[in-house]
């Protein structure tokens, strides 16, 4: 056996976690003492500027840098694409050429997987269906970051129902309300949380709630089995939120966070309805497990027939929570224990956002 070789699209907050973690604490260096023939190493780095200062070191002997994508989706010798760069353009490009060349990708792009999973899942099938390749696909970066809300979806609700998923899905706009509950200015915490390596090359997503938005569909599609446009899912952000409300929040016992919520509607008790998907700032009663979720914290709350309510938390951006869920999937991968098919259900379940529009 070799070591699986991988090149990364992205060198930038979450790539250069991945990078530390694979090559220096794993051993996939060259330097590295504990490398072994399993250890993956990082050979290829494609960034937009090659100039560029970098806060972590990049091996020269083991990994080349360069600036054109296709130098890594048409190289013979990698093995997985890393996809951390961010976008829905040229990402997808990068993704299902990597796919079609018979190369594994994991990816931490929501806003991709969101568009595009069934797309995706489409392509894998199709590359694997005469066994001569065994291309994988994973994501779980994808979504609340360093919580591993991906495989809990894809394999701890096997024999359940799941009713409703409701979730602070994005860590920029947490630590904002975080901060503006306190008194702080929008404009300051947003630069904030800016500079701490959580928010989205354009913060826009992450304010108006489109982040959110991306990450709420995935979870739907895992959790309930359909198909979520999400471009048709109602979405409202914290850019209208100011301390006047958390005042009245503070009156009320509750504070304020943005929510996305998937849930099937139910009569008599039966959560057996259509399905609703929409993201919006909520009141929270203090207490309540959502409310837990500080910083750039994240928290999912699973409603289901078997379990009743479970909960996920832990940090939902940054470099280094969001590095170990990337990781994760490529050991998977190494390890040759990636879910080959990451969309596991379809049902035919309806979806009906109306009832939630009339509140945009
Ligand atoms: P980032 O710090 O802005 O890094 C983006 C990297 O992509 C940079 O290294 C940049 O190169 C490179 N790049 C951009 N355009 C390129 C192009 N056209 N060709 C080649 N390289 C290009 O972004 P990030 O925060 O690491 O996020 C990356 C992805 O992870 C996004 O999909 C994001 O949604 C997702 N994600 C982020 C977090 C988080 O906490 N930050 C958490 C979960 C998921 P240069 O360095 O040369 O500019
Ligand atoms: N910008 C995103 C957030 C990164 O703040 O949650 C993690 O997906």
């Amino acid at each position: 056996t070799r070591p699986l070789r991988i090149g990364m699209i992205g060198a930038g907050v979450v790539g250069g976690g991945v990078y530390e973690i694979i090559m220096n604490r794993l051993g996939g260096g060259s330097g590295g003492s504990s490398r072994n023939n399993n250890t993956p190493i990082i050979t290829k780095i494609c960034v937009r500027d090659a100039s560029k200062a970098r806060d972590f070191h990049i091996d020269s002997t083991a990994t080349e840098v360069v600036t054109d994508v296709t130098s890594i989706i048409n190289d013979d010798n990698i093995d997985l694409v890393l996809e951390v760069m961010g976008g829905v353009g040229l990402a997808k490009v990068a993704v299902m050429e990597s796919l079609k060349n018979g190369k594994s990708v994991v990816t931490a792009n929501k806003a991709l997987i969101a568009e595009n999973l069934q797309e995706i899942i489409s392509v894998v099938d199709e590359v694997n269906r005469d066994g001569k390749k065994a291309v994988k696909f994973a994501y779980e970066a994808s979504v609340c970051g360093g919580i591993p809300i991906i495989h809990t979806l894809q394999s701890g609700f096997k024999g359940d129902i799941i009713n409703e998923v409701m979730g602070i899905c994005n860590g920029t706009t947490n630590y904002m309300l975080g901060k503006m509950e306190e008194g702080a200015d929008y404009d300051e915490v947003l630069k904030e949380a800016q500079d701490l390596g959580y928010a989205e090359a354009d913060p826009t997503a992450d304010v108006e709630g489109h982040d959110v938005r991306a990450k709420i569909a995935i979870i739907a599609k895992l959790a309930f089995g359909t198909n979520v446009d999400v471009n048709t899912i109602p979405c409202m952000g914290i850019t209208n939120i100011s301390v006047v409300d958390f005042e009245y929040a503070k009156l009320m016992g509750c504070t304020i966070k943005l929510v996305g919520t998937a849930c099937r509607q139910s009569e008599f008790g039966e959560h057996d309805g259509a399905l609703s998907v929409y993201v919006s700032p909520k009141l929270v009663p203090n207490g309540h497990l959502l409310a837990s979720a500080t910083g750039c914290g994240n928290a999912v709350a699973i409603d289901s027939a078997n379990l009743g309510i479970t909960s996920y938390t832990g940090p939902g951006a940054g470099r280094y929570p969001t590095a170990n869920s990337i990781v994760s999937d490529v050991m998977r991968v190494a390890n040759n224990t990636a879910n080959a098919q990451p969309f596991p259900l379809l049902s035919s379940i309806e979806i009906d956002n109306d009832y939630v529009s009339a509140f945009y």
